[in-house]
């Protein structure tokens, strides 16, 4: 989708937002699969009501999107424009033990920095790659840890309200790989509450999980990392796995033959190519073992 109504175009400008004609998502994912459509980045949280609201009263369909590592976008002309933040600086500030930290912000870099003065509490999400307000929209968690545990309150632009709102942590429920957010809610800024630990104990926690995740998943490949949720008490690599499915592919969209959860675009996978892998896989395992395995990827279909 192009935005080229010249009114719009310069609302755009006045309210310190970048367009960008013709992205890639292809360029913006981990996955690296997606079609084209205009790109408009956020200077300032303080613009995105007049921004919204500029959208909708001229028709102009929008997605957000985070650091774009548990997405598949759909191929080709897509029909809706994209919004991003833009980075802003310093993205984490600490005051005692919380950390203030920007949604746009780098969540590995956000754990080694906060490690470097001594708060951990999330060494186990070190690998997990990704922007925090991702993190946070979907409480992302790894080797028993879940960021939902450190939050004390979280700024998001409430798209229901057209509002920018502060949510504190009893207003917010985090489950498995889930939270209460809408989907067309915009997370802008989080507090954490993370326990103090020296940094040599906290990087021993942080190199033990690096290993582990190193023996056991595809990390030099583009991938969205899990493709589906384990359901409770199962594990949906490792059924897919007795099944014999790593490797299977349609194109180059692959089941990793390291981590059977982990579908991989070995080359120039389509959208369509990595649906009909998703399709497949499900339904072998449905009839397999009887199970409905539930995306754990976000899809934005085109
Ligand atoms: N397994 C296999 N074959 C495989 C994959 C796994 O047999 O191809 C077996 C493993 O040997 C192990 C069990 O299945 O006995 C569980 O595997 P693993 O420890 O890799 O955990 P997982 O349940 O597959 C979950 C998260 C990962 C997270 C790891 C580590 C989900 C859907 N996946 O994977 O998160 O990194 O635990 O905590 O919750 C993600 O969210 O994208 C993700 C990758």
């Amino acid at each position: 989708m192009r935005v080229s109504d010249s009114k719009i175009v310069a609302k755009l400008a006045e309210l310190n937002v970048e367009l960008q004609h013709s992205a890639s998502l292809s360029d913006l994912t981990s996955l690296g699969i997606g079609g084209t459509t205009d790109l408009l980045r956020i200077k300032s949280h303080e613009s995105l009501p007049d921004l919204l609201n500029l959208l909708d009263t001229n028709h102009v369909p929008h997605k957000f999107l985070g650091g774009g590592s548990n997405l598949l976008v759909g191929d080709g002309d897509l029909p809706w424009v994209v919004l991003q933040l833009f980075r802003s600086e310093p993205d984490v500030v600490l005051d005692g033990n919380l950390a203030h930290v920007d949604a746009a912000a780098d969540l590995g870099r956000m754990i080694t920095f906060c490690a470097k003065n001594d708060l951990g509490g999330m060494e186990g999400l070190i690998g997990v790659p990704g922007t925090v307000g991702g993190a946070l929209r979907m409480n992302a968690g790894a080797y028993g840890m879940q960021i939902g545990t450190y939050v004390r309150e979280v700024k998001v632009y409430r798209a229901a309200s057209r509002k920018i709102e502060v949510l504190r942590d009893h207003q917010i429920s985090f489950e498995y790989r889930h939270t209460s957010f809408a989907p067309d809610d915009m997370m802008l800024a989080v507090i954490l509450e993370l326990p103090s630990k020296p940094y040599k104990e906290i990087l021993q926690g942080i190199r033990i999980c690096n290993e582990k995740r190193r023996s056991s998943q595809p990390l030099g490949q583009k991938s969205a990392g899990c493709i589906f949720k384990n359901p409770p008490g199962v594990s949906a690599g490792r059924m897919i796995d007795e099944l014999g499915l790593k490797g299977l592919s349609v194109g180059d969209a692959q089941v990793s033959d390291r981590h059977a959860n982990f579908f991989v675009n070995a080359g120039h996978a389509s959208a369509k190519d990595m649906q009909s892998l998703i399709a497949d896989v499900r339904e072998r395992v449905q009839k397999s073992f009887g199970v409905s395995l539930e995306n754990e990827v976000v899809v934005w279909n085109a």
